[in-house]
């Protein structure tokens, strides 16, 4: 497996509006990396120009420090897996894992040992002799996998690979890819728009936002630290204040409410804490970061209750774990803990 490092990436189709702007980041041997963001924000275009089906604008592609541009598809060693599975449907497992090894003119008995290996990696030897429409989603996305692999590639590239499966068979195959990764010491480049799938297997994550990278960093930092509001609701933070007035670099005024932060806040426009993160009535007894307000709705999560609540600065979202639930209508006064309490500059 290689590094791959992408310089200043940029491209347009047809000339018109750039899809892709500035886009430069590395990925270690090794390591997997995901790209998240919305739909159309150029997810996959970027990994379609590193995988050479599409040119850039502009631009280097990398690979262990080599410049790949003008090497085509087919001479560039990567494994590829899309959300369509793209199999063969007219041939079994076996033929479709050991296409791209009859491409290379591998001689029979070492393809027959190599598809064999792999087949045994990926937990489809049982299945060597069935047809793409004899199997399940999941192992019709092993088997892609399994093509994707056989080829021992340098970088393995995948668009949306578990999009196709329902929910409890995405967990599992996330782990799996996970874990064969891990085990090969694959070098992965990954595109979700599901965040708990990227934070759940991921070395680092790139967030894109509009053909630009907004963050890339590992899934903690991006978790305790996001970069922007952008990033911040896009993980799952609900609640923002808006910084009328900075006093310190600890504290801040929003109308006539002062907050107290534990990281510097001297350049933040906006501070952000997540549901999870506030509390409803503490029995701390704290002196600062309070606001009153009202429970105006409320969901049942399964393990937590979502609160709803109306306050002076707009509403908040409180998700709490207790075993009984809150009413509309109760007068209740939250509290933000100064170390959840992240400024955000952008
Ligand atoms: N062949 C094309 N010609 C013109 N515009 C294109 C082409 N392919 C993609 N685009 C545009 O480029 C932008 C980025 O598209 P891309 O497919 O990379 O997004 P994405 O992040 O993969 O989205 P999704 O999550 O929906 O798959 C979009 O605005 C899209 O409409
Ligand atoms: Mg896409």
């Amino acid at each position: 497996m290689a590094n791959l490092e992408v310089k200043d990436l940029a491209k347009s189709y047809n000339g018109k509006t750039k899809v892709l702007k500035d886009i430069s980041f590395s990925v270690k041997n090794g390591d997997l990396v995901s790209i998240l963001g919305p739909s159309g924000c150029g997810k996959t275009t970027t990994l379609r120009i590193i995988a050479g089906l599409i040119p850039a604008t502009d631009g280097q592609v990398l690979v262990d420090g080599e410049d790949v541009g003008k090497v085509p598809v087919y001479k560039r060693n990567f494994g590829m897996v899309f959300q369509s599975y793209a199999l063969f449907p007219h041939m079994t497992v076996f033929n479709n894992v050991a296409f791209g090894l009859k491409m290379k003119k591998m001689s029979k008995s070492d393809i027959q040992k190599r598809v064999d290996q792999i087949l045994k990696i990926t937990g489809l030897s049982k299945l060597a002799s069935r047809y793409p429409k004899e199997l399940s989603g999941g192992q019709q996305q092993r088997v892609s996998l399994a093509r994707a692999l056989v080829v021992n590639p340098q970088l393995l590239l995948m668009d949306e690979p578990l999009s196709n499966l329902d929910a409890k068979l995405r967990i599992k195959m996330r782990s799996e890819i996970r874990e064969l990764q891990q085990k090969l010491k694959m070098t992965v480049l990954f595109v979700t728009h599901d965040q708990r799938e990227c934070f759940a297997i991921s070395d680092k994550v790139l967030i894109m936002k509009d053909g630009k990278i907004d963050q890339y960093d590992t899934p903690e930092n991006i978790f305790h630290h996001p970069s922007s509001e952008y990033v911040a609701r896009f993980i799952g933070y609900d609640n923002f204040i808006n910084v009328d007035e900075i006093i310190n670099d600890r504290q801040i005024k929003s109308k006539d409410l002062v907050f107290l932060t534990d990281e510097n806040n001297i350049q933040a426009k906006v501070l952000t804490i997540r549901p999870e993160n506030i509390l409803i009535n503490s029995e701390e007894n704290p002196s600062n970061n309070l606001i009153d307000g009202t429970i105006t709705s409320l969901e049942y999560l399964g393990q937590s209750f979502k609160y709803k609540v109306s306050t002076s600065l707009g509403y908040f979202t409180v998700e709490e774990s207790r075993k009984s639930m809150r009413s509309s209508g109760d007068k209740v006064q939250l509290y933000l803990p100064s170390k959840h309490l992240h400024p955000l500059s952008r």
